[in-house]
């Protein structure tokens, strides 16, 4: 009797730390309030694998997940708009770079535009050291 509430008892405990780890692990820093809605689209569906200021979140690393370094202007600078909007509209896998998923379902043309934008301005944006 006592043993499987010694059980139960660690079974909750465990379970709990789980939930605490996988918040920590999945959490992220907001969007400031009254951000734009391109700085809200790119934390609530970038920043995971981007990271909010664009140069890779670790957590993705983790899941060998390689996003890049959206703020290397040395490559964003050179890509066309057509180019950016089509890898997040349809993804990487038309051109062999499956890692980025397709947002083309989730995202009309004018917040896949206002998101490339704001790409190209995470390339200007000074770099931020110590954040994901
Ligand atoms: C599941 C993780 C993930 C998410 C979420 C994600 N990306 Fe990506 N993205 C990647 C990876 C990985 C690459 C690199 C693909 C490669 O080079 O093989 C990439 C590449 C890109 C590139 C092309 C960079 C280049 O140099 O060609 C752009 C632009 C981009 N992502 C923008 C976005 C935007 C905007 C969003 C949100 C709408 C987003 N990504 C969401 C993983 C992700």
């Amino acid at each position: 009797m006592r043993r499987s509430l010694l059980v139960l008892v660690t079974a909750i405990a465990a379970l709990g730390l789980l939930g605490a780890g996988l918040a920590w692990f999945f959490d992220r820093p907001p969007a400031r309030p009254g951000a734009p809605r391109a700085e809200r689209l790119w934390i609530a569906l970038c920043a995971d694998c981007h990271g909010a200021d664009g140069r890779g979140s670790w957590r993705a690393t983790l899941f060998l997940i390689r996003p890049g370094d959206l703020t290397d202007g040395a490559t964003t600078g050179r890509q066309t708009d057509q180019y950016l909007v089509d890898i997040v509209k349809d993804g990487g896998s038309p051109i062999g770079r499956p890692g980025m998923p397709a947002f083309g379902a989730a995202l009309t043309a004018e917040d896949i535009r206002a998101l490339v934008a704001y790409v190209r301005g995470l390339a200007r944006a000074p770099r931020v050291r110590g954040s994901s």
